[in-house]
């Protein structure tokens, strides 16, 4: 099975990659072609979890149009209604390759990207995997990310690194930049890198697992278009803000922290808005800064709450983690910060995003030793409480399946769903 049987119009972007915008009559026999080959093909499935592309698969790529400036424009729509589909990891991945190389990404920044989107969707954060393929391609096209952009060092000290993404792909920058922190950490202990002119760079957790396989504790933080209503506010003045901290136990065991700063990451909404379901209290206010469950209006307000929701239920703290994460990111650097970050739809954005970025690498080993061990202790403790009867997350239906994707593992008890 690959996408080409799930996405069969999917093929348009495909195609693109060897056709021009006028071959558009080959794409049925193309299709055809796939049909037969996927007909030969086993499904493997790669590690612990095949990609689940459940809400995402079903986004069906429309014939290319030719842009304003010459380059070609792809709009990927969605069918939630269209039944949960499992994916192989490698065909997902090639997929989007092939997506990234048709805006004319270099293949090796087209896999640093695609492999970003297929980790989210492997651990389980749908919202940032295949979900966003759509509007990093619709930048590309509209050329308000350069995509084959390499970043470049502005300042350096041994430990810290200033770096100008050069508007290009966020994964390329993030992989780049957490590189370097890695690097200077190895070398004296600690690397700080903060980027500027950076664009989108999806699953926080990313860039610390890159450390974490070399055995350091890894922090990334960037912030996002406007989106978080500052306590008290009815309009969007801080972006969804995500941070997270990374560190290793023993024998493959971990803590990973991977959050928005916001209630929940915007791309839940959209999840829930083409689902038809409703927004749990808490996520998103309307109009006129009220809470709202109408996963439409919370979707067209733009206006979603801190992490912890409301003043009442202590949203300033989600609030204040929101803006330190853009102090260290886009202040610190010098990129656009707050309400300077541009707006971004699916239809991409006509300006450049100049995110700003913070990542860094610590080596536990320059404190006291053992910590891998005192984390492993440290994370049984966690999952050693006495647990609540039946503890709703982990009910079917209930929100940590509904909301987190099947699969994941709780990074606090290490369970499994
Ligand atoms: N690049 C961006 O602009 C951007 C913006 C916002 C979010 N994101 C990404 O979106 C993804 C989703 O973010 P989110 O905040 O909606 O994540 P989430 O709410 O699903 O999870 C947040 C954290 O809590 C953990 N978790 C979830 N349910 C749990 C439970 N029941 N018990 C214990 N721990 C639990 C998760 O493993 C994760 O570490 C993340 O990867 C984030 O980095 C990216």
């Amino acid at each position: 099975m690959t996408p080409m049987t799930l996405l069969p119009r999917s093929v348009c972007v495909t195609a693109h990659a060897h056709a021009r915008a006028s071959n558009w009559r080959s794409i049925s026999a193309l299709q055809r072609r796939h049909q037969q080959q996927q007909q030969q093909q086993q499904l493997h499935t790669c590690g612990r979890l095949p990609a689940l592309l459940a809400t995402t698969t079903t986004a069906l790529a429309r014939a290319p149009n030719s842009h304003a400036n010459g380059s070609v424009f792809y709009q990927i729509r969605r069918n939630m209604s269209a039944a949960p589909k499992l994916v192989a990891v490698a065909e997902s991945r090639r997929f989007m390759i092939d997506c990234f190389k048709a805006v004319k990404v270099p293949q090796a920044y087209a896999e640093d990207q695609a492999d970003l989107l297929v980790g989210a969707d492997y651990r389980g954060h749908f919202s940032h995997g295949m979900n966003r393929l759509e509007m990093y391609i619709n930048d590309l096209a509209i050329n308000a990310t350069d995509g084959a952009a390499t970043p470049k060092i502005l300042k350096e000290t041994p430990s810290t690194a200033w770096v100008d993404g050069q508007n290009g792909l966020g994964a390329v920058v993030g992989n780049f930049c957490m590189d370097l922190a890695i690097k200077k950490a190895k070398t004296v202990g600690v690397g700080w890198v903060c980027a500027k002119g950076s664009n989108h760079y999806g699953m926080a957790g990313w860039y610390p697992m890159r450390a974490m396989k070399q055995g350091l504790v890894g922090v990334s933080m960037t912030n996002t278009s406007p989106l978080m209503a500052p306590t008290r506010a009815k309009e969007a003045a801080l972006g969804t803000n995500p941070l997270a901290v990374g560190a290793n136990a023993t024998n493959g065991d971990r803590f990973l922290l991977d959050m928005a700063t916001t209630a929940v990451a915007v791309g839940k909404i959209e999840i829930q808005r083409r689902k038809g379901a409703k927004l749990p209290d808490g996520w998103a206010q309307d109009p006129d800064g009220n809470n709202t469950n109408d996963a439409e209006l919370g979707f067209s307000t733009g206006c979603l709450y801190p992490l912890g929701g409301s003043e009442l239920t202590s949203g300033y703290k989600g609030y204040g983690l929101g803006a330190m994460v853009d102090v260290f990111s886009g202040v610190m650097s010098g990129a656009n910060y707050s309400t300077k970050v541009r707006k971004w739809t699916h239809a991409g954005a006509d300006t450049a995003a100049d995110l700003g970025q913070v990542f860094i690498a610590v080596d536990p080993n320059c404190f006291a030793p053992g910590f891998e061990e005192r984390m492993t202790d440290f994370n049984g403790r966690l999952r050693n409480t006495t647990p609540q009867p039946r503890a709703s997350g982990w009910r079917q239906g209930e929100p940590w399946h509904e909301f987190c994707g099947r699969g994941r593992r709780n990074p606090i008890s290490g369970e499994s769903d």
